[in-house]
């Protein structure tokens, strides 16, 4: 959903571009009315995060990198990078986090921030980072059979991605940490929804493997989401297969051109307005709450690439009036596939490991009510969060990974992972 709109985005301001990130130039400002004279305003300045490799920013701030290969049932090849302590206290057994990114991003989501990136934060608190990239990403576009270049490739949505890369990922974290039963999974947006189709459906190995699921923006019943996007979504269905009929299969994997040119038009004075704004009619409004100079940082990094029928899937929740099941392939598709006319549900009543919802008034993607139904109807352990930074800022959906002021929001993160 987010793709395609930014898609309009990057055609809207394509015209307009002209900056050029090489260099040591300024590239980020301390307030929008900074970025008319960036070149020469001393309230600008050159941060090397914006367009940099998460391995590179990691280094910067101090901290070990290490890559992985995960291969998952089905043939797709996830990267995975890894953060395994802060270069102190070497000696000591850490808890593994995994922190799995939401969509058309990959993990550098985790690292955006600054030094107050969740990622660099939980090494801090003695955690070992683990740090998967979603298929079909930038950082993750391999298969043993198939490349980039086959629709079949792009035959997945977050389902797939629950039921095959997630017990990949997590089985290759307990075998290399030795931490079966201890890990802790941590999703933001299309991460947790992943997490609830794994742990709904493969609800033992979950049990077997996970202390944890904490959940940050949850997405599983989408009834009312107050985003923009929902008045694209009614013909998301007819998009996505015009799209796939012209052998279209996925979206924002076109990073190289057009990411350039959203991230050099969006700091250009007063340009950079309707990029905050056209990010806030898409996932909610907490105003102040990201800073103007970590905005140029964010577009550098998204979007990247997604499969169509990712955001058909999406679509079809919303358009389901609050369902969460698996994918409607059409009724004779679905009698193949499910043996039933209508995609089952996904059975979260089963998810046995404890669950910990953070929701926030000002996310129009995830709303409060939604998440309760999603708490309501869960059995096993649980705990459901309105997040706000004393009582000022209401969260909006990527506050958490991206807000300015956090304070609270690590602290009660870091209260959910110590008790759990
Ligand atoms: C961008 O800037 C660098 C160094 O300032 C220069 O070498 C390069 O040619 C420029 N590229 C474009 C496309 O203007
Ligand atoms: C890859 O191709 C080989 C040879 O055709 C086949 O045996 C195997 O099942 C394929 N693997 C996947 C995951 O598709």
């Amino acid at each position: 959903m987010l793709s395609m709109y930014k898609v309009f985005v990057i055609g809207f301001f394509a015209v307009c571009s002209g900056n050029n990130f090489s260099g040591n130039r300024n590239n980020v400002c301390r307030t929008f009315k900074d970025y008319a004279t960036i070149s020469t305003n001393p309230n600008c300045f050159y941060n090397p995060d914006v367009g940099a490799h998460p391995s590179i920013i990691a280094q910067r701030y101090g901290y070990p990198f290490e890559k992985y290969k995960v291969v998952s049932k089905d043939g797709y090849i996830t990267s995975m990078y890894r953060i395994p302590n802060n270069n102190k206290d070497l000696s000591k057994k850490r808890i593994p986090v995994i922190l799995q990114h939401g969509i058309a991003i990959t993990s550098a989501a985790w690292m955006l921030n600054g030094k107050k990136s969740i990622a660099f934060y939980l090494s801090d608190q003695g955690f070992d980072v683990w740090l998967p990239n979603g298929r079909g990403t930038e950082f993750s576009t391999e298969h043993v059979n198939l490349t980039t270049q086959s629709p079949k490739y792009w035959d997945f949505s977050f389902h797939e991605m629950g039921i095959y890369d997630l017990p990949a990922i997590i089985d290759f974290v307990a075998q290399n940490t030795g931490q079966k039963g201890n890990i802790i999974y941590i999703g933001h947006s299309m991460g947790t929804t992943m997490s609830f189709v794994y742990a709904s459906l493969l609800p033992d190995h979950a049990k077997e493997n996970l202390k944890g699921i904490i959940s940050l923006a949850p997405i599983a019943y989408l009834r009312n989401i107050r985003s923009v996007v929902k008045f694209a979504v009614p013909f998301a269905d007819i998009i996505g297969n015009l799209l796939e009929n012209l052998g279209i299969h996925s979206v924002g994997n076109v990073y190289s051109l057009s990411r350039q040119l959203v991230s050099s038009a969006c700091i250009m004075y007063p340009l950079i307005i309707p990029c905050e704004i056209s990010n806030i009619f898409l996932t909610g409004l907490s105003f102040g709450q990201v800073s103007p100079e970590t905005i140029p940082v964010i577009l550098s990094h998204y979007p990247t690439g997604t499969s169509i029928k990712t955001l058909k899937h999406f679509a079809q929740l919303y358009n389901s009036h609050g369902k969460f099941r698996l994918f409607n392939y059409q009724r004779q598709e679905n009698l193949n596939h499910y043996n039933s006319e209508l995609p089952p549900d996904y059975p979260v009543e089963q998810i046995k490991v404890p669950v910990t919802l953070f929701v926030g008034r000002s996310d129009f993607l995830s709303s409060v009510d939604d998440v309760q139904v999603l708490f309501n109807r869960l059995r096993g352990p649980k705990s459901m969060q309105v997040m706000n930074e004393n009582g000022k800022y209401e969260y909006a959906h990527n506050d958490y990974v991206i807000g300015r002021q956090t304070t609270l929001f690590r602290k009660d993160l870091l209260n959910t992972l110590r008790n759990l």
